[in-house]
């Protein structure tokens, strides 16, 4: 069975006093509440408190995640973070490939991948994201180019380091907006993910990746969206910054 994922991307938000505050919260009710065993609950904190809030997982429900890395091991990279500096920090996953990334910091699909390979490398998981425009949407082109960022930035890899990514598919015109990609929009390109990722790795390989679903996840939609077959999680900006209402879409799931 594959491993079901609630991740939060609290993006460039909260002082570190808030921050510390909403981490306590998530881990306590995930430590003391019931959510399925099968869930792993990821918190992608800022930078700076990292270290810090990696001391105050108190079960083994939780993991934290930074929102970037640099893809070379040290050198003269000024504001930039290797995966071995995460590593060191307590972290286990790395949010990569976000679309702000992309295209605010013209973030390219070779980066991209050379950031996969250097977190597979470092031993810790990549949360690969993808996701299409609306303009890509309406063109009728959005099947076709999501599974081009997957060529891109993840079929170097063999098949044994595949199953170590996790991908999150993030429509780009439902991040942010309140617009949720309905269960169907959602499991439809799911399926097509995992079937672009069966051409070249095979069934049972493509069955054992953890595909999320991001773009206005909320406690309202998350057992909807859960519930489908192909989706296996979210990964949730926003409604990540209330503690009970993401401890809430941990517990969505069937
Ligand atoms: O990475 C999560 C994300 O981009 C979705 O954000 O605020 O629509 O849940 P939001």
């Amino acid at each position: 069975m594959r491993t079901k994922y609630a991740a939060g991307n609290w993006k460039m938000n909260l002082t570190f006093e808030e921050g510390q505050i909403l981490f306590s919260e998530v881990t306590n009710m995930v430590k003391d509440e019931v959510v399925n065993p099968n869930v792993k609950v990821v918190m992608g904190v800022p930078a700076p408190y990292l270290s810090s809030f990696s001391k105050l997982i108190n079960t083994d429900k939780v993991s934290i995640a930074a929102q970037n890395c640099h893809p070379e091991a040290s050198g003269a990279f000024t504001g930039e973070m290797s995966v071995g500096m995460l590593a060191s920090a307590g972290v286990d996953h790395i949010i990569i490939g976000h679309s702000e990334r992309r295209e605010y910091f013209n973030e390219s699909d070779e980066f991209i991948a050379a950031k996969v390979n250097a977190i597979l490398a470092g031993g810790l998981t990549p949360i690969f994201c993808c996701g299409e425009t609306l303009e890509q949407r309406e063109a009728g082109i959005h099947f076709d180019f999501v599974k081009g960022q997957l060529t891109k930035g993840l079929f170097q890899l063999s098949a044994e380091e595949l199953q170590k990514v996790v991908i999150a598919y993030e429509p780009i015109w439902a991040i942010g907006t309140g617009v949720t990609a309905s269960s169907d929009q959602a499991q439809e390109m799911h399926k097509a993910l995992r079937a672009h990722l069966a051409s070249k790795y095979g069934a049972d390989v493509a069955a054992n990746i953890s595909i999320l679903y991001g773009g206005s996840v909320k406690p309202g939609n998350a057992g909807e969206l859960f519930a489908q077959p192909d989706i296996d999680g979210g990964l949730v900006g926003g409604a990540s910054l209330d503690s009970r209402g993401f401890t809430d879409i941990a517990k969505a799931f069937p």
